[in-house]
Parts: C-alpha cells; sequence; structure tokens
C-alpha cells in the first residue's frame, strides 16, 4: 500500500519530499533522480536549496518534454529542469537527462529507455498530478506499460499550461513522454498533489479501481509509493482518517 502522507500545505510537502531525497542522496551519493516538471515540485527544489546536498554526482531523468518548441525556449522543460534544478541545486549539467524529439517517433522514445537502464535505473521518482490524471504527460488511454513515446495532449491539459504560454493556441500539441510502465520500473515513486483542483485526480489515484482511463491510478501497482497531499487535495480521499492514523504510528519512525 502507499503511504499517504497529509501536511498542511505545500510548503510542508515540499520539506517531507526534500527530506526523502536528502536521505537517498546521503545513503548513495550516485542516486538516480526522476523529476518532475510543474507547478508542484517547486517546493521541493526550494526545501533541498538550503540542506546544501552535494549532488554533482546525482543522475537524473525528466519525466516528459513538449515537441515543437525552440531550443533554449524558456517553458520547454529541457529550460524548466535547468533553471529550477540543475542550477539552484548544482547538479552536473550532462548528468541531467530530458527525452527529446529526434525527428523518428519509433526511435526517440527508445533512446530515453536505454539511457535510463544505461545508468541503473531510477532511484526516485517525483511525480505531480494533472486534473486528467495525467502522470508524466501519459493522457487518459496510456497503456499502463507504455514505455516512452510521443503522444498528443488534451485540451484539459493544454488549457492548464497556457498560464506558462501567451494562449493555449501556444501550447504544443505533442509532447514525449517517459511512459506509465517507465515510470513503474523507478524504485520508488513520491506523488505529490497540492490544492483542491487535485482532489478529483489523487483519490481517483490512491483509491479508485486501476485503469488506463485514470494514468495516475498505476501507482498502486508499484510496491513502495510515498504519496504527499495538502489537506485541499486530500480532501476527496475516503480513507483520509486512516492514512493519517498510519502515519502517526508509522513503522521504523525517523
Ligand atoms: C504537467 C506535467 C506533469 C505535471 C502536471 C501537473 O503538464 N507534464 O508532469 O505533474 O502537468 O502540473 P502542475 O504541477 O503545474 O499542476
Amino acid at each position: 500500500m502507499a503511504e499517504v502522507i497529509i501536511v498542511p500545505d505545500a510548503t510542508e510537502g515540499g520539506r517531507v519530499a526534500a527530506g526523502l531525497i536528502a536521505a537517498l542522496v546521503q545513503a548513495n551519493p550516485r542516486a538516480v533522480l526522476g523529476l518532475a516538471t510543474g507547478s508542484t515540485p517547486l517546493t521541493t527544489w526550494e526545501a533541498l536549496e538550503p540542506l546544501a546536498l552535494d549532488l554533482t554526482e546525482v543522475a537524473a531523468f525528466a519525466l516528459d518534454e513538449y515537441i515543437g518548441l525552440p531550443v533554449g525556449h524558456p517553458e520547454s522543460y529541457r529550460s524548466v529542469i535547468t533553471r529550477e534544478v540543475v542550477e539552484r541545486l548544482g547538479m552536473t549539467p550532462e548528468l541531467v537527462h530530458v527525452p527529446s524529439y529526434d525527428g523518428d517517433p519509433e526511435t526517440a522514445g527508445e533512446k530515453y529507455e536505454a539511457a535510463i537502464r544505461a545508468a541503473g535505473g531510477v532511484d526516485l521518482q517525483i511525480l505531480g498530478i494533472g486534473r486528467t490524471g495525467h502522470i508524466g504527460f501519459n493522457e487518459p488511454g496510456s497503456s499502463l506499460a507504455s514505455l516512452t513515446r510521443v503522444k498528443a495532449l488534451t485540451r484539459m491539459t493544454r488549457e492548464d499550461n497556457a498560464r506558462f504560454f501567451p494562449s493555449i493556441d501556444d501550447v504544443p500539441v505533442h509532447c514525449i513522454t517517459q511512459g506509465l510502465g517507465t515510470i513503474l520500473r523507478a524504485r520508488r515513486l513520491v506523488l505529490l498533489a497540492f490544492g483542491s483542483s487535485k482532489a478529483s485526480a489523487l483519490a481517483k489515484s490512491v483509491e479508485g479501481p486501476v485503469s488506463s482511463g485514470h494514468p495516475g491510478s498505476v501507482i498502486q501497482l508499484h510496491p513502495d509509493v510515498v504519496v504527499i497531499a495538502d489537506e485541499a487535495a486530500a480532501s476527496e480521499l475516503e480513507h483520509a482518517e486512516y492514512y493519517r492514523f498510519a502515519w502517526e504510528n508509522h513503522f521504523n519512525v525517523g
């Protein structure tokens, strides 16, 4: 079962997630992190900064990238990861990978999968969730076994991400994203959800039926999942009281 940790706000959620990353890196300075973009992980990067960990040997793989933005576009996920994570936390740019479309839909994904394998796999994958239930950019209908590939975005996701662009028409239609099967191979998943707009998507992910119709529900197939949600995002969880009790009484308190 997932460990569901309900926190007062996104700041505290970021501190908890940063603590998990810090423990991993302290145990293994060559750990492999899975990075997510979007607004949700920002408090995690903020909380990591003052810890001043040595991340120079840590490798990282981002979940996804838009297709069609010019190289260096400030909203490309390569730029966002460089700005928000690599530069801020002193990571080594050559060790930080973001998927990119190489013009061939058949091979672009396989190259990224091979790079993840060559690095020994992802130790800890940070995840946000979209209102459609997407993790990475795996929109409804994504195979639960899918690997890195090209996808089209839903209208809802493009509307949500239009806040980063002049208009929705400027939001790319296509992306390249790790698949749900890729994400399941990470050794630990840490799913973050903050705010009431995520409440329904989070409840379906944690408690709903496992279904490609709600991609976030794939986390139920993983043996080591930590869900960190603020009160608003946790508000539709049927078993919230139990999760609080279980966390307050969790084994190996540390
Ligand atoms: C984006 C990203 C996801 C992210 C999600 C939620 O489109 N591809 O990786 O988790 O949508 O974004 P936000 O955290 O900004 O709500």
